[in-house]
């Protein structure tokens, strides 16, 4: 097969918020920057996210970065680094204030600033009280904030490849990274695309759940792509269930509900949060909302003919309220589970959402693997932000509105990071290896010559399935060893796929197949790393590691304060230690405590 070869100065992979905040940095520094993205821009996953971005603008209630920075640490069960939550939270008002000079349509207080509502886990005064800190446009604030970026990078002069499926990494024998090679879904055709400075922003892997609040395209290939290229991925077992899918169908109802007052019952009409959350309750953390939910259901307090999901309540809030803060989610509610919540409560269980894991980064957007006694050692010319980067600002669990921040501040980040590599000659254009394609024109050749294979979307399925039953809200040490097990059976499987469409153009089952080989990667990294690690900490709780005087909450900090770092090729787990100490040497770290709320 004839492959194509475009340079560029950099190439950034995902036009959701990351990849999008990063190319505007890059072209308007007058970088060549090429955009490769699987869908349109503004249908970019991004789209989804609904109650706000996190920024402690104080508009509404008294509010400062401290604040932010405790209760992301806290939130992250102190698996974060301090220093790049640090960061994220000093960044956050400059961020969202740029946007908001972009053009986003931000909802407005009655004195003209930007709306801010509470979401869950955020407080004021270290854990005291809810504090208003989500800045939010209704319910569709994902949405907003992709068309005023997007737009941006059209003056910026972006170049956009749509439509175009990134396949592999191209590193050459010193571990530097040169580019990508891509299918054009249109064509068929392969092209690589060589470039000093590779960014990666390709989102998440929800759908390697079978219930999950992710689009079809967040299918991990940014993340599976630098697992096969040899890079580790860190904290891969820490997964996020979103207390309020839809009861059947997993889309999403923003915990901006809750922010504006909704309330969670159970069978009885109880407002269970209360006994477990007194202080915050519905606002609390989503691991523990998304645990009680699942704690009523699993004791036979769920509702419904088979007691399998719990109401979310708004009924008694205004309809002028619910139309003009929350009109989205009335439309998903009437859609998707047949209620109008002016009218009725909305059945809600909990959805996988959010990986908090992914490509090791540091805060400055680098892409960092040990090497040579460095556990943090920068690979020359890749970059990563948002959702498949792993920064670490979310650790075990990440608070809702976090993403978009952290999409935001490190997209940036990494955007800065190029350009002053570029400037100061840092990043050269390095000589292609002849075989730079041949991993993906392989992978190409074998789905056209694979004879007897297995259907994709039965492998698929399974994978989803194991995933679900053997790594969901609650972990148990047999399923565990079972899981970890079944999955390296899918895997196999997952090898011999075969695709009955042969022919280029427009192949969607190609596309699939392809989508596959790195949503195994997510789901063997992400069971294998669940696995090991035994002890209870924020989204991974295990039922051999309880609530005890010696390991509150199940945590283990003794042994088990560290990241982890799974490598593909031999299913091999290492070790690295949290960064306890924020960046800058006058801010008190937070000190380790037991995570109440
Ligand atoms: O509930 C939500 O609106 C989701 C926000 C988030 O995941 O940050």
């Amino acid at each position: 097969m004839k492959v194509a070869k475009r340079t560029f100065d950099a190439v950034i992979v995902g036009a959701g918020g990351a990849g999008l905040r990063a190319a505007l940095q890059l072209s308007e520094a007058g970088m060549k920057t090429a955009v490769l993205t699987k869908v349109f821009p503004t249908r970019s996953h991004t789209v989804a996210a609904q109650g706000g971005v996190a920024a402690s603008l104080g508009n509404s209630t008294e509010d400062n970065w401290h604040w932010h920075m405790y209760d992301t640490v806290k939130g992250s069960d102190w698996l974060g680094d301090q220093d790049a939550i640090e960061f994220m939270c000093r960044k956050a008002n400059e961020v969202v204030v740029e946007l908001e000079h972009y053009g986003m349509p931000f909802d407005r207080t009655d004195d003209g600033k930007i709306y801010q509502r509470p979401f869950g886990g955020h407080s004021m005064n270290y854990g005291q009280a809810p504090v208003m800190r989500s800045c939010a446009a209704a319910d569709r604030t994902g949405h907003a904030m992709l068309h005023a970026l997007y737009q941006r990078n059209v003056r910026a002069n972006t170049q956009f490849f749509v439509e175009w499926m990134a396949l592999d990494l191209i590193r050459n024998s010193d571990g530097d990274v040169l580019g990508v090679t891509a299918l054009e879904m249109e064509t068929g055709e392969i092209s690589i695309f060589h470039s000093r400075a590779t960014i990666f922003a390709t989102g998440g892997a929800g759908r390697i759940y079978y219930s999950s609040t992710n689009a079809f395209i967040n299918t991990g290939d940014g993340v599976g792509m630098a697992a096969r290229s040899g890079i580790p991925l860190e904290d891969m077992e820490f997964w996020q269930f979103h207390p309020t899918g839809v009861a059947g169908a997993g889309v999403l109802i923003t915990e901006g509900v809750r922010g504006e007052g909704g309330i969670l019952r159970n069978d009885a009409g109880e407002r269970f949060m209360e006994r477990y959350a007194p202080n915050l309750k519905d606002l609390a953390s989503r691991d523990v909302v998304s645990r009680a939910m699942t704690t009523e259901i699993n004791e036979g307090r769920g509702c419904g003919p088979d007691k399998d999901h719990v109401l979310l309540d708004i009924t008694h809030l205004s309809p002028e309220t619910i139309l003009k803060r929350l009109p989205g989610i009335r439309e998903i509610s009437i859609q998707f589970a047949g209620v109008d919540p002016i009218k009725a409560p909305i059945p809600v269980v909990p959805t996988c959402h959010y990986q908090m894991g992914g490509i090791p980064t540091n805060y400055r957007g680098q892409v960092v693997i040990p090497k040579d006694g460095d556990v943090n050692s920068a690979v020359v010319g890749f970059y990563a932000a948002g959702e498949c980067a792993c920064a670490s600002v979310h650790g075990a669990n990440r608070l809702g509105t976090n993403s978009l921040l952290d999409l935001l501040v490190f997209g940036k980040s990494a955007g800065e990071t190029v350009v002053e590599d570029f400037r100061t000659g840092a990043l050269a254009l390095k000589p292609l290896p002849e075989d730079a394609a041949d991993v993906s024109l392989a992978r190409i050749a074998r789905l056209e010559g694979q004879k007897d294979g297995e259907n994709v979307h039965e492998v698929r399925l399974d994978m989803q399935r194991t995933m679900q039953k053997h790594a969901g809200v609650f972990r148990f040490d047999n399923l565990l060893k079972e899981g970890a097990e079944l999955i390296k059976g899918v895997a196999a499987r997952a090898a011999s796929t075969e695709i009955g469409d042969k022919s280029q153009v427009w192949n969607t089952a190609r596309v699939e197949a392809l989508e596959l080989d790195n949503l195994i990667e997510v789901a063997k990294a992400t069971m294998i790393s669940a696995e090991a690690r035994k002890e209870s900490r924020g989204a991974h709780v295990r039922d051999d590691a309880p609530d005890t005087p010696e390991h509150p909450n199940g945590r283990n900090d003794e042994e088990w304060l560290k990241h982890t770092l799974w490598y593909s090729a031999d299913n091999r787990l290492e070790y690295k230690p949290v960064n306890l100490k924020p960046l800058s040497p006058n801010v008190e770290p937070i000190a380790l405590a037991k995570r109440t709320y």
